[in-house]
């Protein structure tokens, strides 16, 4: 049996087709698991990048999805090969799953650049593995191509739908408001997430997978299909078949992933209702790219947007009716006149092409432009002497009587110092009130966790009281709601002005003026800022490396050292 013939252009025959002792160590180890010779003639080798982790149930499909891409690339002529990546599981990670996004970016990269592999297949869900995978593969910009786990079937609790994430919420404060029961409220737990899949509430997962979809980086209908239904199986078995074209073709993901693809993705999030957590992870992909985006790009493109999609958090319906309605390609058709629709997309046709026929069969899940669920919904960018570099806020989700408002602050140093303090009868703090939490940023948490949605003060609850304005340095869930303004920049770990904030000051919130103001003269923060310290960073370990070199969040949050690429040049033998 001769050596495989050498296809100079392929990137995978500089380990198969090879002769001698080298070429003897790379494929016969394969061999060994039951791949005939002929698998190393040239063909495309797809690598499959599988985040499946009992650890992140929302993912735990991913073994069968993986099964249906390697059909479509056998079927297509190629030799898929599944490897595994750190996997994030947002419920189970603590202290937050985004302390790891950039490892687990780490490990996708250094993985596909070191392997023999020619294109790749992404299996992306729990909200952190999307961009996790997409920020390490574009850093190697390999043919690459998407594909979503899919959300889990819609919550249903007694006859009433409950979403993920926002029902929990939900009836968390009616558990601290004293109108459910412990009892009920365990019972609840089994019924909301009835099936494997991502959180099936318009949260970061499906907000990520809409990215994705939007970006042109999967095939249409990705974002929406649940995780159990035949036909998610079936693209996946889809992606698999065009991933060996696009190899053949050479489609890289930097051909994909241009300035009007983020564009696109902008307003596709608006029109979505889409999380906040978007923002920071397509900067942070456009990042590992070169591609020109900015955290005013958010403002600028898609706030004056309206949302159509009518889910939770900002809406009434979830994923599975989304899908039903038409999903993702119905809603891009209704905004096309806001589109670039000659971007180019994985499956070689431009936006414009995969939706011009896209059909709505709801229309009061998916509202025509002319009746949305909000007039203006995206992400406005708040800035002044309390956020230099932008804070933001998805007024979709903010009550319209708080959007302008002045109040006095009622501050927690940190999340310990509001866990301790906010359920205290005593808690100076009326309807009126500012809630402000500090260091819970990149640098501070660290890892920037999911708790700017502060729970309301009981005794406001039994008021009546449902929202408050809630500024703080952290994100918050996608599938959370209120007047909560978030990423505010530079955090208070890093010595931003909102470190300097004390209990009472007063801070002015206008949404429509993009303004967010400290009212207390320059010499006094002068004054406090001179008594002002860092905290010490961590002793040792992967969150010394995450805290000395984590960027802030209006850059994305991406460690200085990823951003760029590195390609996918391949490295001396190993024997
Ligand atoms: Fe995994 Fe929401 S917790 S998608």
């Amino acid at each position: 049996m001769s050596a495989p013939p050498r296809k100079p252009g392929r990137r995978s025959q500089q380990w198969f087709g090879r002769d001698g002792k080298q070429g003897f160590y790379y494929r016969s180890w394969l061999k060994g698991m039951g791949v005939p010779h002929e698998m190393f003639d040239g063909r495309p080798v797809i690598g499959i990048c599988n985040t499946w982790s009992e650890l992140t149930p929302c993912n735990s499909s991913f073994r069968e999805l993986a099964e249906y891409v390697k059909r479509g690339v056998y079927e297509a002529g190629g030799f898929p090969l599944e490897f595994p990546v750190m996997s994030l599981g947002e419920t189970q990670i603590r202290p937050t799953a985004m302390l790891y996004r950039n490892l687990a970016a780490m490990d996708v990269e250094e993985s596909i650049r070191a392997n023999p592999i020619d294109g790749v297949v992404l299996l992306m869900g729990c909200d952190k593995t999307t961009p996790a995978l997409l920020m390490g593969a574009a850093s190697v910009d390999l043919p690459t191509i998407g594909i979503s786990g899919g959300p889990s079937l819609s919550g249903n609790w007694r006859g009433k739908p409950v979403g993920s994430g926002t029902g929990v919420i939900e009836m968390s404060e009616m558990v601290r408001a004293g109108t459910l029961s412990q009892d009920e409220f365990n019972e609840a737990e089994a019924c909301m997430q009835r099936s494997k899949g991502s959180c099936m509430t318009m949260g970061t997962a499906s907000t990520m997978a809409c990215m994705v979809e939007a970006l042109g980086m999967s095939l249409p209908e990705n974002a929406a299909i649940p995780a159990v239904d035949a036909r998610r199986f079936r693209l996946a078995h889809l992606s698999g078949r065009r991933i060996v074209e696009m190899v053949r073709e050479d489609l890289r993901m930097s051909k994909v992933l241009t300035r009007k693809a983020f564009a696109n993705a902008i307003r596709a999030n608006a029109a979505i209702g889409g999380s906040t957590n978007a923002v920071i992870h397509l900067l942070a992909i456009a990042g590992r790219l070169g591609v020109d985006l900015s955290l005013d790009d958010w403002d600028a493109i898609g706030s004056r947007l309206p949302c159509l999609v009518n889910l939770k958090p900002s809406g009434q319906y979830l994923m599975e009716d989304f899908y039903y309605a038409g999903g993702l390609p119905a809603v891009l058709r209704e905004i096309a006149a806001h589109l670039d629709l000659d971007a180019p997309t994985v499956n070689g046709r431009t936006l414009g092409e995969n939706i011009a026929e896209a059909p709505c069969w709801n229309r009061d899940v998916i509202r025509p432009l002319a009746e949305p669920v909000r007039p203006e919904a995206g992400i406005a960018v708040l800035r002044g002497n309390l956020a230099p570099d932008g804070a933001v806020i998805k007024p979709s989700a903010a009550s319209p009587h708080l959007l302008r408002h002045r109040g006095r602050a009622v501050v927690f140093e940190d999340i310990d110092d509001f866990k301790r303090r906010i359920d205290d009868e005593a808690l100076e703090v009326d309807a009126d009130s500012i809630l402000v939490l500090k260091n819970c940023g990149p640098r501070g948490y660290p890892g920037m966790a999911e708790v700017g949605n502060m729970p309301l003060p009981p005794k406001l609850l039994r008021q009546g009281v449902t929202d408050l304005v809630r500024i703080s340095d952290a994100r918050m869930s996608g599938t959370a709601y209120g007047t909560v303004v978030l990423h505010v920049s530079p955090e208070a770990a890093a010595g931003g002005p909102l470190a300097l904030v004390r209990e009472g000051d007063v801070i002015e919130l206008d949404v429509p003026g993009r303004r967010l103001h400290l009212e207390v003269d320059a010499a006094e923060l002068a004054r406090r800022r001179a008594q002002w310290t860092a905290p010490p960073p961590p002793a040792r370990g992967w969150e010394r490396l995450y805290v000395q070199h984590v960027q802030q969040a209006h850059l994305g949050a991406d460690l200085d050292f990823l951003v760029g690429g590195s390609g996918d040049g391949v490295a001396g033998d190993s024997h």
